[in-house]
């Protein structure tokens, strides 16, 4: 049965994976799951140690694992980028996660922040590209830390990569009967996004029975806040996914309840909040840890278990109506706490 590959990773990270595998541990011993669990030091903390990321070892033994279920990596300690590209970005590579899933759905509507927009408005899911775009890492400088200096990054499309994202998106649209809309910038980045316009066109005609839409990026933050009810299914490039998915859990409530799936279903896919290692609150008891239990609930459902994951959201939906949250949601709770409070949530039933 499953295996996961758990990395809390940094800061925040820690807290709230442990939380997550609170509710995961509750959920195997109570319907024999039999989910096997081994906990991987990769971290910043490794990194200074040792000077090790994400060695070909570990990730050769990654690769015999069903899922990953990660915290967040991010340290002030070491320069930016390391961690990030290193670990995270290193991961959804290696395993050519193509598919970020990002649903963006607010679960009370004392918890929105829009005027009249409450759960029946905000509800719709980003299928974020996650594999190139400005991500690629392709890029250099020229005569760096001289006056002439030049620094170069580029945004690299592929018509496999475009077409299986948006090939993706459609199917994901068709199997929920939704709208899905395109968010480019294809009246500026004429090239890499006239690309996706052009596939996008194109698998309209082979999908037929979805509706479709297109915003540009700048237009779609106005009507994510405006019109959020307008969404189901939204289609996006790495970078413009990235950014639109924090707005979108601020309208989902917070932060700390956007949950992602990084995915690539022939590979191992990996679980994770959309938020990152917060080093202003780590350490404290201050994170929310209901976007880790949120992911570890997405894991779920990715091995079939639907009902499961169902049932760890109503608590979570339960815990929220009573105001038994976190700080950063008006609570009193402390991250373990809260934990507790969902575990105690599903086991009443
Ligand atoms: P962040 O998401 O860590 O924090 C942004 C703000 O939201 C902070 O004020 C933080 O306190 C708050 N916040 C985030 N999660 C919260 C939670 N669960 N409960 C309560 N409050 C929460 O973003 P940042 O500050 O831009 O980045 C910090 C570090 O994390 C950086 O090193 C960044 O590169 C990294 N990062 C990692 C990931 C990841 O591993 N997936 C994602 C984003 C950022
Ligand atoms: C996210 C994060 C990452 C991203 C960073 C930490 C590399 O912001 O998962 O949203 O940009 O994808
Ligand atoms: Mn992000």
């Amino acid at each position: 049965m499953p295996s996961i590959a758990v990395i809390p990773g940094d800061g925040i990270g820690k807290e709230v994976t442990k939380e997550g595998l609170k509710i995961l541990n509750y959920m195997n011993d109570q319907h024999n799951l039999n989910l096997k669990f081994e906990e991987f030091d990769i971290g910043a903390d490794r990194y200074l140690k040792t000077g090790e990321l994400v060695s070909d070892a570990t990730l050769k033994k990654l690769e015999t694992f069903d899922a990953i279920y990660l915290g967040a990596v991010g340290d002030p300690r070491v320069p930016a980028g390391v961690l990030e590209h290193g670990i995270l970005l290193k991961l959804r590579f290696h395993f050519d996660q193509y598919v970020n899933l990002r649903p963006i759905k607010l679960l009370n509507d004392k918890f929105s922040p829009l005027k009249n927009k409450g759960v029946k408005d905000i509800n719709f899911t980003v299928i974020r590209e996650n594999t190139e775009g400005l991500y690629s890492g392709i890029g250099g400088f020229l005569k760096k830390g001289t006056k002439d200096e030049v620094a170069m990054q580029e945004m690299i499309s592929t018509r496999k990569g475009v077409e299986r994202i948006i090939r993706y998106a459609f199917e994901y649209a068709k199997k929920s009967q939704g709208k899905l809309t395109l968010c480019d910038k294809s009246n500026v980045l004429t090239y890499s996004h006239n690309l996706w316009l052009r596939v996008f066109e194109e698998l309209k005609s082979e999908y037929s029975e979805v509706e479709t839409n297109h915003y540009y990026v700048d237009a779609i933050t106005m009507k994510m806040v405006r019109n959020p009810e307008i969404f189901d299914v939204i289609v996006t490039c790495n970078m413009f996914g990235d950014i639109i998915t924090d707005l979108g859990a601020e309208i989902q409530g917070g932060m700390g309840l956007a949950a992602s799936g990084n995915i690539n279903p022939e590979t191992v896919s990996m679980f994770e909040p959309v938020h990152g290692s917060a080093p202003d609150i780590a350490g404290k008891g201050l994170a929310n840890p209901i976007a880790a239990i949120l992911a570890a609930a997405m894991m779920l459902e990715y091995f079939g278990k639907e009902k499961l994951s169902k049932e760890i959201e109503e608590a979570i939906k339960e815990a929220i109506d009573k105001n038994l949250v976190t700080k950063d949601m008006g609570g009193l709770l402390t991250t373990s706490e809260m934990g507790d409070e969902i575990v105690k949530i599903i086991k009443r039933g």
